[in-house]
């Protein structure tokens, strides 16, 4: 018998180099041995043949994926899985393509363990529970982690990368991992009492893992699998699981009594049925009201899926000045008001500022829904397009109708093309009356929210000086008109 002692369990290039030798000296594999540790030592002492390969000569190529199997096999605390890596290596060189016989026992055999190792490595990037201690040079993670197979140094990479900003150590009875910023190292096994034992970290685990247990998704089965029961000592949020399971089936009777959660409001809509545009063009609106529930069901442009609800004017139906914003706003869409957001609240001031009192005043906009795209939780203003003004003329103009105020003020380019049907040029244009072809006399003038979004506190003086202005105009035309 051929004895050949490696420097550890997982020392992988020490077993290449001796079987690599064996086999081209021809040692069978029934007479060859690897052992580690204190199995090595008495092997040494206890009279068998010592070691490692005679001679080392010529060339002996293996197929890539006996290298990748054997690379994780070794890692396997099956303590024939030297002998199995061997026994493919000895046959591969009369059956070169037997690593691709999945049927072959060896194969199954070697296949079945590397899977093993995987799934211990993967069950290791999710049990870690790293707890908080402190040294000389200040904050340092440490976790204590049995793993099924030897999956340290393979694993340890992961959480470098996961957690590459904070000073860890894992605690393995193989042995231990050491990140500090820059550099992993690995040094010998260490001991479950050099780890803490319990951090506050504990709590926000457990209260997670509580929070995510369904009661009526249990399946214990299923939920041994995926957590098995061998990490449960080590995970804090495993000390409920008995807690959780035992109180399931009450917690499931509650649940099923209670009334049922209300649907999803989006998609509901999204799943209403889509108004007959013909018909909402028959359905001339007799008063503010009717046109009010209309614009709850429009579907003239996309706009509606997206906001929360349409919103439309507000104020008397026999006001003199008609206000015509561009579209709601975040607050506005969420009220479900014209101008109740920082423009309108900029707005209101201009208003008292040039005497006019925005209870008799018909505020309204050109676009009836919030166009908005999402940035984390906040939803950004877009201008409404060409085609969207377009498509919502129909309400405005039966608000124009249904008013007949003896002026309308549009607030910046978008209410200007709804209400003059052109695209105007709002500072070389504002602030005169201007004849509709339709009969109605329009003044422009900027938007409040243009204001708002001045940088230069001059330019923003002056800015709203000339709206106040404008505002006094729109003001005195009313009382004149
Ligand atoms: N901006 C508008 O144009 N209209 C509103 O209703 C709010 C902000």
């Amino acid at each position: 018998m051929r004895t050949v002692v490696l420097a550890s369990e997982t020392d992988f290039e020490g077993w290449k180099t001796a079987a690599r030798g064996l086999r081209l000296e021809g040692v069978e594999p029934a007479r060859a041995r690897f052992v580690t540790g204190e199995a090595g030592q008495a092997a040494l002492f206890g009279g068998e043949e010592a070691g490692g390969p005679q001679q080392e000569a010529g060339a002996f190529a293996v197929p890539r994926a006996f290298v990748e199997t054997a690379g994780n096999l070794i890692l396997h605390r099956a303590a024939d899985r030297f002998d199995l890596m061997y026994r493919l290596l000895w046959r591969l060189r009369d059956e070169p393509d037997l690593m691709r016989v999945v049927s072959d026992p060896d194969v199954a055999a070697a296949a079945e363990r590397v899977k093993n190792v995987s799934r211990a490595s993967h069950k290791m990037k999710a049990f870690v529970r790293f707890r908080e201690t402190t040294d000389a040079d200040g904050e340092r993670w440490v976790a204590w982690f049995e793993p099924a197979h030897r999956v340290l140094e393979k694993t340890a990479p992961f959480f470098a990368r996961r957690f590459s900003t904070m000073r860890w150590s894992i605690l393995t009875p193989d042995g231990t991992a050491h990140w500090d910023g820059q550099f992993l190292t690995f040094g010998p096994p260490g001991r479950q009492d050099e780890a803490p034992q319990e951090d506050e970290v504990e709590d926000f685990w457990r209260t997670y893992y509580a929070s995510t247990f369904n009661p009526a998704r249990l399946r214990t089965k299923m939920m041994q699998s995926e957590m098995p029961k061998r990490y449960w000592k080590n995970l804090p949020e495993a000390a409920l699981i008995q807690e959780l399971v035992a109180s399931a089936v009450v917690r499931t009777d509650v649940m099923v009594s209670e009334p049922a959660t209300l649907p999803n409001e989006r998609f509901q809509r999204l799943r209403a049925p889509v108004i007959d545009r013909a018909a909402t063009d028959e359905m001339v609106p007799s008063d503010l009201a009717e046109l009010g529930r209309g614009v709850q069901g429009c579907r003239r442009c996309p706009l509606w899926r997206d906001a929360t609800q349409g919103v439309c004017g507000q104020g008397p139906a026999q006001a003199r000045l008609m206000i015509v914003g561009e579209q709601p706003g975040d607050q506005e869409d969420l009220a479900g008001a014209p101008f109740v957001g920082p423009a309108g609240r900029l707005l209101d001031a201009a208003l008292v500022e040039a005497g006019i009192d925005r209870a008799e005043t018909y505020l309204t906009n050109a676009v009836k829904h919030f166009k908005h795209e999402p940035r984390g939780k906040q939803r950004l203003h877009k201008t409404p397009n060409a085609g969207e003004v377009q498509a919502c003329r129909w309400w405005l103009d039966h608000e124009r109708k249904l008013v007949r105020p003896r002026l309308i003020l549009a607030l910046g380019a978008t209410a200007g093309l709804a209400v003059l049907g052109r695209k105007p040029a709002v500072q070389a244009e504002r602030g005169v009356v201007i004849d509709t072809p339709e009969g109605d006399r329009v003044l422009l003038t900027v938007h409040p929210a243009y204001l708002l979004r001045l940088p230069d506190p001059e330019a923003r003086r002056r800015e709203r000086a000339a709206f106040v202005a404008d505002l006094r105009k729109a003001k005195d035309d009313t009382i004149r008109a």
